[in-house]
């Protein structure tokens, strides 16, 4: 009797293990607890835990995300630790040390990577992590403390990853000249240059006349006060979504802004914008100053704008959003586009 209830506990043991596993393949398992942030999770269905993504009808991992605590310890990402992981499509590295990439084959059927906030601050370590990812469609490499000077490694950079569609290099500190270095990724779709340092148009004018293809470009945190940003971009005949957030912008910058004629997306929080009647008003007949026509979302929050502002807005028939947070204003929103908004 007592034999017979062991087994039977031992039966409901193995019973539980197999349920509990099922969905996550025994060497992708393995791989991952020699992987050292995942060795806590020992008794679960490794497709559950924190970090891990898994196609449901494959059970085979598809993205991984490292913490801090991994990246402490490697100060190299090993690429040959995943190359178990047949399925792997997106990578992610957050907040650690890592100075480089080793493992030479790479991955070949990686679409994204994200290194944000390690080390890879040099030309070598740079290419040494995307050596061999011939499949990958977005790349960011945020606030890795890179310069001018190593970046100019993206020069030759742009045969080795013919699909890149994302590329995101915000918070490092590049200079205006060195963006000529991105003119070979030319089916490029979006762009972050968000806190680069920049503070020219005219440079930001060349690198766009060879990136036709852009849908969204993000400009916010540099400085712009002295420039016509609307004529600089003129010709992204495709672009969707701009942000020039906190960029030092004045009324003269964005006079132009209308010959963005696809623009949807609009972000010109934080300038300090305050319209002037030598600029503003004086243009306000038939040439006068207008919004890209097909805007459906404009934020002009944490600027100086006043109640005489708000006629520039109407004639915007696709708006749906619009932030007037901290500004100047005391009276009503009274234009005609206000009927479509629900602010
Ligand atoms: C899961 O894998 C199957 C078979 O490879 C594939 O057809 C499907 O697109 C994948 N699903 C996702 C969400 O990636
Ligand atoms: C990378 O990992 C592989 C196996 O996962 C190992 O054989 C190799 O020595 C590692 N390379 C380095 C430079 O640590
Ligand atoms: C840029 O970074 C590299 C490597 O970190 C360093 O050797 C170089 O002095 C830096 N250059 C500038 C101009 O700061
Ligand atoms: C533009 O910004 C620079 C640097 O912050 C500053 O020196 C200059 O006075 C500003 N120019 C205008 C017109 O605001
Ligand atoms: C705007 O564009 C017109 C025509 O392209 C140009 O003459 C003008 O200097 C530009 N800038 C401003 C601030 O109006
Ligand atoms: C608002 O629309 C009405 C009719 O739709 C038109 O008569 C009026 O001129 C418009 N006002 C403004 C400020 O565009």
């Amino acid at each position: 009797m007592k034999m017979k209830s062991v087994t039977l506990f031992f039966l409901f043991f193995l019973l539980l293990e197999a349920l509990c596993c099922e969905g996550c393949l025994k060497e992708e398992r393995e791989a991952l607890l020699g992987l050292s942030s995942f060795s806590s999770n020992v008794h679960t269905d490794c497709c559950e835990w924190e970090g891990v993504e898994c196609n449901s009808s494959t059970g085979r991992v598809v993205q991984l995300e490292f913490f801090p605590s991994y990246l402490i310890q490697q100060r190299y990402i090993n690429y040959s630790d995943f190359s178990v992981f047949i399925d792997l499509k997106k990578l992610w590295f957050w907040n650690g040390n890592t100075v480089g990439c080793v493992g030479g084959e790479g991955l070949p059927n990686l679409e994204i990577l994200y290194i944000i906030g390690n080390n890879l601050n040099n030309a070598a370590s740079i290419v040494s992590c995307l050596e061999g990812l011939p499949s990958l469609k977005s790349l960011g490499l945020v606030d890795n403390g890179f310069n001018a000077s190593s970046f100019r490694v993206f020069k030759t950079l742009s045969s080795k990853l013919p699909n890149l569609e994302v590329l995101d290099i915000s918070g490092n500190y590049l200079t205006n000249h060195i963006l000529s270095s991105l003119e070979g990724f030319s089916s490029l779709k979006e762009l972050n240059l968000r806190k680069t340092g920049l503070n020219s148009d005219i440079h930001i004018e060349a690198l766009c006349s060879k990136l036709r293809n852009l849908k969204a470009l993000d400009l916010s945190e540099n400085n712009f006060n002295q420039s016509d940003i609307g004529s600089a971009l003129s010709g992204l005949s495709s672009l969707k979504s701009l942000d020039l957030g906190n960029s030092g912008l004045t009324l003269r910058s964005i006079l132009n802004i209308s010959k963005l004629s696809s623009l949807e997306f609009l972000d010109l929080n934080d300038n300090g914008l305050k319209e002037s009647k030598n600029i503003f008003w004086r243009i306000k007949g038939k040439d006068g100053f207008k919004w890209p026509s097909n805007l459906q979302e404009l934020w002009l929050s944490g600027n100086t704008l006043t109640d005489e502002f708000l006629s520039s807005l109407s004639g915007l028939p696709l708006l749906r959003f619009l932030d007037l947070t901290n500004n100047q204003l005391k009276g009503e929103l009274n234009t005609n586009a206000s009927c479509h908004l629900r602010c």
